[in-house]
């Protein structure tokens, strides 16, 4: 089965997992995105924007586009609507669609753009099944995805490391995949696409650069693990004092004295 119900997110849709969503999107833009750059007049197809984060990183760096924007959950797509209008997004129109069964024709889209959607989902290779169908040939699709086995932090913590490895399970539980980074080339490549070039990006953190300590290590690191606390904790994977310990050592890995590694995968390839 590869469609999806909306709610089978293992981050959830609430405020807070938005403001992290753009938090993340904010703190990482220069890395993942300068070099999202597509040709003036370009149609894109950006599939699973969730509340719009990466959109708006998207529609200001291109302004010259036109972007297709959907995703599965009417709740996201509400906020993304929202933040739009607030934006002035002119180039931007949203549609609520299952990337499964996308509705639009074949290769109509010049690109397309997805970013952190395929590490959620049940059946990776038939999203790119799909997403291949709408897009022109010679069109490129850039994928970016997380990979949570490549995180490391000082100082180092059990708890903390024991938080990780329940999200992961989590995530897997749902179906999901939250090593899906490093699985980016075979994935594409047996997708069908050509010219497959990923790129790590990994993102250092440590007493000099407190902006990332802030915005990375503790507003979406950090948020992502304690934003499944009470999941972790109805299915007894995690006392929740060792959980809350874990939290308080991923924290101090975000002080001046504290480090925090994690890298993310880019992936661009041509139809
Ligand atoms: C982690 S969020 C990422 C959102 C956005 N790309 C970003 O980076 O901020 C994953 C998004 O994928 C959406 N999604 C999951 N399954 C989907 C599907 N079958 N079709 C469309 N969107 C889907 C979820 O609703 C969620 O908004």
């Amino acid at each position: 089965m590869t469609t999806r119900n909306p709610e089978e997110y293992v981050h959830g849709h609430s405020s807070r997992e938005a403001l992290r969503l753009s938090d993340q999107a904010n703190t990482l833009s220069s890395l993942l995105h300068h070099d999202t750059v597509y040709p003036p007049g370009s149609l894109v197809l950006e599939a699973g924007c969730g509340v719009g984060a990466q959109t708006g990183i998207l529609a200001s760096r291109n302004t010259d586009l036109g972007i297709v924007s959907v995703d599965i959950s009417n709740a996201s797509l509400c906020q993304a609507r929202n933040a739009g209008k607030a934006g002035r997004w002119e180039n931007v129109s949203f549609a609520r669609a299952d990337l499964f069964e996308l509705p639009f024709p074949d290769e109509v889209f010049d690109h397309v753009f997805i970013c952190f959607v395929l590490e959620h989902l049940r059946n990776p290779p038939a999203a790119l099944t799909s997403v291949r169908r709408v897009l022109k040939q010679g069109g490129t699709l850039t994928v970016i995805e997380g990979d949570h086995g490549s995180a490391f932090f000082y100082p180092e913590s059990l708890h903390a490391n024991e938080c990780i490895r329940c999200l992961e399970e989590l995530q897997k539980e749902m179906g999901g995949n939250p090593r899906i980074g490093r699985e980016l080339f075979p994935l594409l490549s047996s997708a069908g696409f050509r010219d497959v070039h990923v790129s790590p990006r990994q993102v250092y953190v440590d007493g000099s650069r407190p902006d990332l300590a802030c915005g990375f290590t503790r507003q979406t690191f950090t948020a992502m693990i304690e934003g499944v606390r009470d999941e972790v904790n109805r299915r007894g994977k995690m006392s929740p004092e060792d959980f809350d310990q874990g939290i308080r050592d991923l924290l101090r890995a975000a002080e001046p004295e504290g480090v925090f590694c994690y890298t993310f995968f880019k992936a661009v390839c041509v139809k």
